[in-house]
């Protein structure tokens, strides 16, 4: 009923949804590769008015579980100390407040969309969610039952795990988040230069102040309304990146031993952070990052290691390091891979394929731009290696 009018040519309406699922790749749940919400699947729907994913396993997306057409308007969203609003494209879905207790587990209350609008165009029997992640919470949080990956092959591949959202941004309890909720934990002068900083790919310039979207880095990249300020339509339907990212990172399938460093692998980072740290392989210190190091695992260390090309895999790595073996889960430390690293700052969490070193796995911040680093990567034991 919605592509009557947004099909992919604009029958009836300017914003072509149907076209943005034109050519996407197809889904595949048992490896998790998602290029689109599943939108025309309606499996599972009933209505948005009841709570259809409160305590329960209910996987689906359709039109009108993100929006509510009588009350969508073209309202821009904005920036808060507490999270980008909710725009006028999502305004009236129902969502989930998420109420953060240091200490324990968030906990989740249903926004109810509104049932009618009055004569004033008021919206009446509900209230309309305040902030964008407020929406995503709904599916992707403990609010509901998340997929489970205790079983297969999902079980072996800690990468392909889908997480609970309001643990991993839950700015009370996450020691190192990317910044939804609440500004960053990170505040040194370093990371206000990485993000102010250029790359072949710069897109915003956020700063360490700064909250942003989930939209940043989930949403289709060939849309018309794409633009270059973070308040611009970011339809978060399809993509031809995995993960429906926005653009394209690397981040399952390690370096060959002879790949060379190329800007395209890590484009999504590119969008907000500077590349200079990244092609410097003199290990020197610099302004605009408080790992010196950065330069010589990106672009430095081909031909080292003699395992496979598999994230998930212990002992693998054979090339130049990828961001996501020492940064795996991008959105926070609060669910780090290892145990015990529950309280890491620095968004560092190693990934599978880093070994222990004498059984010990470890990175220690020990000053501002100084820590050390106790582990086995591409072959090389590091016993306690300081920067
Ligand atoms: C009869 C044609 C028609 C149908 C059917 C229709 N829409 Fe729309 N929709 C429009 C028009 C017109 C606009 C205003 C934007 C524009 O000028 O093209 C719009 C705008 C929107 C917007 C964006 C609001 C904004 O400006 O950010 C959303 C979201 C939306 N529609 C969702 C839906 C959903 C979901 C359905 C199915 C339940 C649907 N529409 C069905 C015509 C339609
Ligand atoms: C109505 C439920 C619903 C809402 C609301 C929702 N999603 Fe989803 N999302 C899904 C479903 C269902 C999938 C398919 C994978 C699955 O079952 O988890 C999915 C998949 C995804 C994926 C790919 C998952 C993967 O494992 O690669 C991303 C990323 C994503 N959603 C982001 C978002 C963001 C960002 C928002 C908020 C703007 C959002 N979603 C809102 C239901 C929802
Ligand atoms: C800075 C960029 C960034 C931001 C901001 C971000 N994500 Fe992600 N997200 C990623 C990347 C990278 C992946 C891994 C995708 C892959 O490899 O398939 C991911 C994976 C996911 C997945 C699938 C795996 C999982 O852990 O469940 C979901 C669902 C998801 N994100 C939802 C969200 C939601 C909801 C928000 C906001 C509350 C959000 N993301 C904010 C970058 C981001
Ligand atoms: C998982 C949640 C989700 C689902 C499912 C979803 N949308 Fe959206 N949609 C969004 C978000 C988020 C935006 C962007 C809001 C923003 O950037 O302000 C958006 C934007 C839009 C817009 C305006 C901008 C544009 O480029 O399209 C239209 C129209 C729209 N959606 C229609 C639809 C239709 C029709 C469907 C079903 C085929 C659908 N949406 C399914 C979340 C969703
Ligand atoms: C939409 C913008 C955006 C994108 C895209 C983005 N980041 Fe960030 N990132 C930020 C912001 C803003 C901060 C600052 C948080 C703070 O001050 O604590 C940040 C901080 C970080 C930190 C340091 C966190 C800490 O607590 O020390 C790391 C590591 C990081 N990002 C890695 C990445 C990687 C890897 C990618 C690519 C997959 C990426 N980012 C993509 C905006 C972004
Ligand atoms: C070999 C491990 C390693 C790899 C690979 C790696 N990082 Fe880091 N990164 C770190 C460590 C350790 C820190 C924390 C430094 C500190 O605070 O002492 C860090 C910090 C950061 C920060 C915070 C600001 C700063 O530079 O201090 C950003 C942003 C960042 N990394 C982005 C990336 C991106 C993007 C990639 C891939 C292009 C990447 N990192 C690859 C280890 C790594």
């Amino acid at each position: 009923m919605c592509f009557t009018c947004h099909d992919a040519v604009g029958t009836g309406s300017t914003f072509t949804t149907a076209g943005e699922l034109v050519g996407i790749p197809a889904n595949d749940a048992t490896t998790d590769q998602w290029y689109s919400h599943p939108v025309t699947s309606s499996t599972g729907h009933t209505s948005d008015a009841l709570n259809e994913f409160g305590g329960v396993l209910n996987r689906h997306s359709t039109c009108t579980d993100c929006h509510d057409a009588h009350n969508a308007t073209a309202g821009q969203p904005s920036e808060s100390a507490s999270g980008w609003t909710a725009s006028g494209a999502i305004r009236g879905a129902s969502s989930v407040v998420v109420i953060n207790q240091a200490g324990s587990a968030p906990v989740y209350a249903l926004i109810q969309g509104p049932t009618s609008i009055d004569a004033t165009g008021a919206l009446t029997g509900g209230s309309p969610a305040a902030y964008e992640y407020q929406l995503c919470f709904k599916c992707h949080s403990g609010f509901t039952v998340l997929p489970q990956h205790n079983s297969g092959a999902i079980a072996s591949h800690p990468s392909w795990w889908e997480l609970d959202k309001g643990v991993e941004f839950d700015p009370l309890n996450a020691k190192s988040f990317h910044p939804i909720e609440a500004q960053g934990t990170n505040q040194t002068a370093a990371m206000a230069a990485s993000l102010s900083g250029s790359s072949p790919y710069k897109l915003w310039n956020f700063t360490t102040t700064d909250t942003i979207r989930c939209t940043n880095c989930h949403a289709g990249p060939s849309t018309p309304v794409l633009g270059t300020t973070p308040d611009a339509l970011l339809p978060v339907h399809a993509s031809q990146q995995r993960g429906i990212l926005i653009a394209p990172y690397r981040d399952r399938v390690l370096m060959s031993a002879t790949e060379p460093y190329n800007a395209a692998n890590f484009e999504l980072c590119y969008l907000c952070h500077a590349e200079a740290p990244f092609v410097d392989r003199s290990g020197n210190a610099r302004a605009d990052t408080n790992y010196r190091f950065h330069g010589v695992h990106i672009t430095g260390i081909s031909g080292m290691g003699s395992g496979g090309t598999d994230i998930d895999t212990a002992g693998d790595g054979q090339g130049n390091a990828i961001c996501a073996e020492c940064h795996f889960r991008l959105h926070s430390t609060a669910l780090a891979f290892q145990a015990g690293d529950r309280a890491n700052t620095g968004l560092v969490n190693f990934a599978p394929d880093v070994q222990p070193f004498n059984g010990v796995l470890k990175w220690t911040q020990t000053g501002a731009a100084s820590g050390s680093c106790t582990l086995t990567c591409h072959g090389v034991q590091h016993d306690g290696w300081t920067y």
